[in-house]
């Protein structure tokens, strides 16, 4: 408790949160304040693990009012050793999309592990399969970021189609007088966007970019929803999204399904002119970059790549057509915050066998 006080003392933006007239707002405003749980002394034994320091506090208070909370010292991933030792006897285990939670992990844990709550919305990171034959409840955290992964959508799309930071570059370097066609991009006015994965953000990006004067929205997915009506979206096949659309915005979960579906193949179906931006989950950066390199596509955006963190000396951060964001989508105080709190009431329900506020079924 003390390491923790003294380290969160550290880190002055979460004792702004704290003290701020923002937490009282997101006190008001959070739906999952109103969820009620059980009291500290029916959850004072329960041993959970946090696998990151700079969690923020309101998610990581709700957790230590009740339980028996240790907590990785650093604001950077825990080693895996560390978690595997860690996690042993714990009955539950509040960790982020940098934590590779497989059958080894598991099986450390032993029997005593109820509950997994992941503070992110993707949860690939995760054997679900291992963590469910097990009978270990897994929580997530959707819809409390949609808007702030959108708002990163909308914001790396026009980065990348008006070329912000090759300008921004140029202006550093030998910007010489304005000219009629230096650093001209594509708009977006009259052209037509794809969405691959038309849930949540994928709907929240489409609202936005009708503010834009797009000609047609189209999207694909594994069924129709019944929201892409009132956008004036049409459902199509991929083949045909991708031979028709100006702007590829990629916002589907990865699943095996989902896996490398933007390769050789899928690129070179799509326009010379297109653009592709990716902000759910990194593809195959070896065929995006010969897609940039040779023309295949006009640019590309990504919050998202394969690996992460992606090296310095990456080819894809040398090209001048690619902006690469270091996974920030969700990256407001507000959604952050509202994803650890959600994640605490997550294990907090599992805990005491209640509904939890988002489980992975
Ligand atoms: C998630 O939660 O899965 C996002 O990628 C990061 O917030």
């Amino acid at each position: 408790m003390k390491l923790l006080k003294t380290l969160q003392k550290q880190i002055t933006i979460f004792d702004i949160i704290k003290s701020s007239d923002f937490h009282v707002h997101l006190k008001k405003k959070s739906p999952l304040f109103a969820c009620s749980i059980s009291s500290s002394s029916k959850m004072s034994k329960k041993k959970i693990y946090v696998t990151r320091a700079d969690v923020p506090s309101p998610g990581l208070e709700l957790l230590q009012e009740r339980c028996d909370v240790t907590i990785w010292k650093e604001t950077y991933p825990v080693p895996r050793s560390e978690l595997l030792t860690q996690i042993q006897g714990v009955d539950a285990l509040f960790c982020l999309l940098t934590d590779k939670i497989d059958k080894e992990v598991l099986d450390k844990a032993g029997d005593r592990l109820k509950v997994i709550g992941t503070m992110s919305v993707g949860y690939d990171h995760i054997d679900v399969n291992a963590v469910k034959s097990r009978g270990i409840r897994l929580g997530y955290t959707p819809e409390v970021l949609t808007d702030a992964v959108s708002e990163l959508t909308i914001a790396l799309l026009l980065a990348t189609s008006r070329r912000l930071f090759e300008a921004h570059q140029q202006i550093l370097e030998l910007w010489s007088a304005w000219s009629p066609v230096w650093m001209c991009g594509a708009g977006l006015n009259h052209s037509t966007v794809g969405v691959v994965g038309f849930g949540r953000i994928g709907q929240e990006v489409a609202k936005r970019l009708k503010s834009f004067n797009v000609a047609k929205i189209i999207y694909t997915g594994r069924s129709d929803k019944p929201e892409a009506k009132s956008l004036g979206a049409i459902r199509v096949s991929l083949d045909d999204l991708l031979s028709q659309s100006d702007f590829v915005i990629v916002t589907c979960a990865l699943t095996p399904e989902t896996k490398e579906m933007f390769n050789d193949a899928t690129f070179a179906k799509m326009k010379p002119n297109a653009i592709f931006v990716n902000t759910s989950r990194g593809g195959e950066s070896a065929a995006l970059q010969r897609a940039l390199e040779n023309g295949t596509i006009q640019a590309a955006g990504l919050d998202v790549m394969t690996p992460e963190p992606l090296p310095p000396d990456h080819p894809l951060l040398k090209l001048k057509n690619c902006v690469i964001l270091p996974h920030i989508g969700s990256a407001t105080m507000w959604a952050r915050t509202e994803m650890a709190v959600m994640t605490a009431r997550n294990i907090l329900a599992a805990l005491n066998n209640e509904v939890m506020p988002a489980e992975v079924k």
